[in-house]
């Protein structure tokens, strides 16, 4: 990456939950991009600005490290990331610009159907299998919960099944695939909607001044949703 670019760099999912809304919110404002599947930047063609498609958990660390200046992602993957970072002395900076109306999910505790569950407290001293281990044991500490991790990048909702945990913690949307395998919602730890963020520290005046653009223009999109 050339730092000294005034192309802005925006980080967006390459593929997932956020990637075609992500897309279209920019095309509607103004931004035209031919996107190829295969790779990994796309050149506007008529703005001084680039698309770096990534894995969604990545885009939150690339904005708080400065690598690219703006991204668009998930408060669930935002929080985790910041979570980790806190507590491991690493850098978790970063700026707020809006929050978008798509990518709307919840960060959900579910059990196998077939549980007696009652509460909480029938989690203590359980395996919990999760992709977000520090959101799910911030909310775990706070209700006075010590269940362990079985972190899994992905296939969260397998886990029972497969004996690798007694819960699972993972994003429900729909909760297709929590009915699919059998599991049922029982608490929401976290809510989460997509998220456009921005790096630490000022932009250029170039960059600054697409950025400052973009934004009334994301209001005005949203606004015309309503
Ligand atoms: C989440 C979650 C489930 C699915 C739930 O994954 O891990 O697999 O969505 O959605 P549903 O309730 O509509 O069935 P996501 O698409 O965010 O992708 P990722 O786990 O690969 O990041
Ligand atoms: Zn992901
Ligand atoms: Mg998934």
């Amino acid at each position: 990456v050339d730092k000294s670019s005034q192309r802005l760099t925006i980080a967006i999912q390459k593929s997932g939950r956020l990637s075609t809304e992500s897309i279209a919110l920019l095309q509607a404002c103004g931004f035209r991009f031919s996107l190829h599947e295969a790779r990994l930047l796309a050149h506007s063609s008529n703005q001084p600005v680039d698309l770096l498609r990534v894995r969604d958990d990545d885009i939150p660390g690339l904005v708080m490290d400065g690598v690219v200046d703006l991204g668009l992602v998930g408060e669930n993957v935002l929080e985790e990331v910041r979570l980790e970072r806190k507590a491991t002395n690493i850098s978790y900076d970063f700026t707020r610009l809006r929050a978008l109306e798509f990518g709307q999910c919840r960060l959900s505790i579910a059990v196998p159907k077939e549980d007696n569950y009652q509460g909480l407290a029938d989690l203590q001293g359980k395996r919990i299998a999760t992709t977000y281990p520090y959101l799910l044991q911030n909310y775990l500490q706070q209700q006075g919960i010590s269940a362990s991790n079985a972190i899994l990048t992905g296939s969260v909702e397998v886990a029972p099944r497969a004996g690798l945990a007694d819960a699972i913690c993972d994003l429900v949307s729909t909760g297709a695939t929590l009915e699919a395998n059998g599991l049922i919602e029982k608490e929401v730890i976290f809510r989460s909607q997509a998220q456009l963020i921005q790096r630490p520290g000022s932009l250029p005046a170039a960059k600054q001044a697409i950025v400052d653009q973009l934004l009334p223009r994301i209001d005005g999109v949203q606004m015309a949703k309503e």
